[in-house]
């Protein structure tokens, strides 16, 4: 039976961090994955270019049933860590916006600079590995997996959340939690799209598929952000819509405003008093691409000059353009969702060291924990922090 200190479960984002770091420290470090590649979500990730942390991480930047969690490992190693990391590889990035740092060339800068790290510290990585069984030894854990049996004194689970299932994603992390005694906490897919099935709001977002407003705001339970959204053949996507769909439950109506930098009655009014003979298709195609224009104009008003409509009118034009109310069918689910809301409860987590407090030396890090963050890099900082936190201790 091979013998390792700290076998790691999972060779995504976290399980790299957690891998280099913990043999940095000289622990005998086994990587396990049943992907036949490493890190592939982050492969994927950022359209390519992986937005790999955001300069403006803080606690409130995660959703998770106990808020206080994420504070201690996020403060242990934070973004200027990991862009101190980046910049020693020589990794060219840039901020997009809000914060958000992306790679200027691909995601495989990121993964191949954290594999470089992991063969530096001596990592043993081993891919196409399935894990059988796990069972408490007297020194820690004994795995069966399909290249043999592994024993361990620290064992690390790093495998993610649900979303994609073809990237790799398993509820594995899930099983192992509920072996050892753990609660997992209701899983529902996070920063994905929203579905529609009302017949005339699909088929307006049908016809307006790859059309995005700039400037948006999305609001749902007293959560807001303001940022672009997508139309799409199936409903509504885009960054404002990604972020929103985290706070929405089955039945919650999102309210959007589409003009948010206007005040959209007092400028009707005044185009009204200045081009009485405009017609309001044409006046709306000055606000949204002209394609738009003439379908809100057809679906959802009248289109007329604008010396014909009574305030009444206009007061219902802007209502309607600055709180578009709606009621998602639901999301396109785990298919296409970026991350998994819920998971691991970290009420019987240790904050400072991600080991279990049912079972010493089993540690959950990374997304299979419940902590989830906003769109913008979060969820890697995540990732990165809980792994380094971990490595610590394993
Ligand atoms: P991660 O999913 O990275 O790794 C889990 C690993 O465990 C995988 O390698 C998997 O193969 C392995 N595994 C699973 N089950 C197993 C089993 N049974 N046996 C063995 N191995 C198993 N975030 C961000 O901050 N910026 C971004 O730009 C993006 N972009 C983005 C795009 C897309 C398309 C997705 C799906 C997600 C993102 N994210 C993101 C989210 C981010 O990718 C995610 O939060 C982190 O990868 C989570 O890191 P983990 O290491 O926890 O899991």
């Amino acid at each position: 039976m091979q013998t390792s200190d700290v076998v790691i479960i999972g060779a995504g984002a976290a399980g790299l961090m957690c891998a280099f770091v913990a043999a940095g420290r000289g622990r005998r470090v086994l990587l396990l994955d049943h992907a036949n590649k490493a890190g592939k979500k982050i492969l994927m990730s950022g359209g390519g270019r992986c937005n790999f942390t955001n300069l403006y991480t803080e606690p409130a930047n995660f959703l998770s049933g106990n808020p206080h969690f994420c504070k201690s490992a996020l403060a242990r190693y934070t973004q200027w860590d990991f862009i101190a990391l980046v910049a020693k590889h020589g990794v060219p990035y840039h901020e997009k916006k809000l914060g958000q740092l992306f790679c200027d060339n691909k995601s495989s800068d990121i993964l191949g600079m954290l594999l470089d790290e992991c063969r530096e510290a001596g990592v043993e990585l081993r891919l196409e590995t399935r894990i059988e069984q796990i069972e408490r030894s007297e020194s820690g854990y004994r795995l069966h997996t399909s290249a043999g049996a592994v024993a361990c004194q620290s064992l690390v689970i790093a495998t993610g959340g649900l979303s994609i299932p073809t990237l790799g994603a398993t509820g594995f992390g899930y099983q192992v939690a509920r072996q050892f005694g753990h609660s997992v906490l209701p899983t529902r897919a996070g920063l994905v799209p929203f579905t529609l099935t009302d017949p005339q709001l699909k088929a307006l977002c049908g016809e307006l598929s790859g059309t995005s407003v700039e400037d948006c705001l999305v609001s749902c339970n007293g959560q807001r952000f303001r940022e672009n959204i997508l139309f799409t053949h199936r409903g509504l996507s885009g960054p404002a819509i990604l972020q929103i769909s985290s706070f929405w439950q089955p039945g919650d109506t999102v309210e959007i405003n589409l003009l948010p930098h206007l005040d959209l009655l007092e400028w009707l009014t005044a185009q009204q008093r200045e081009r009485p003979n405009s017609e309001l298709k044409t006046l709306l195609a000055e606000l949204f691409t002209k394609k738009m224009a003439g379908l809100l104009a057809e679906h959802w008003f009248v289109s007329k000059p604008l010396k014909q409509y009574v305030p009444a009118e206009l007061e219902a034009i802007a209502e309607r353009l600055s709180c578009w109310s709606l009621v998602p069918s639901g999301t396109e689910g785990y298919r296409t969702a970026e991350v998994t809301l819920g998971g691991v409860d970290t009420q019987e987590v240790s904050s400072k060291t991600m080991e279990s407090r049912k079972s010493p030396g089993l540690y959950f890090i990374g997304e299979v924990l419940d902590v989830t963050g906003h769109l913008g890099g979060f969820n890697f900082q995540w990732a990165w922090a809980s792994g380094f936190a971990a490595a610590q201790y394993v």
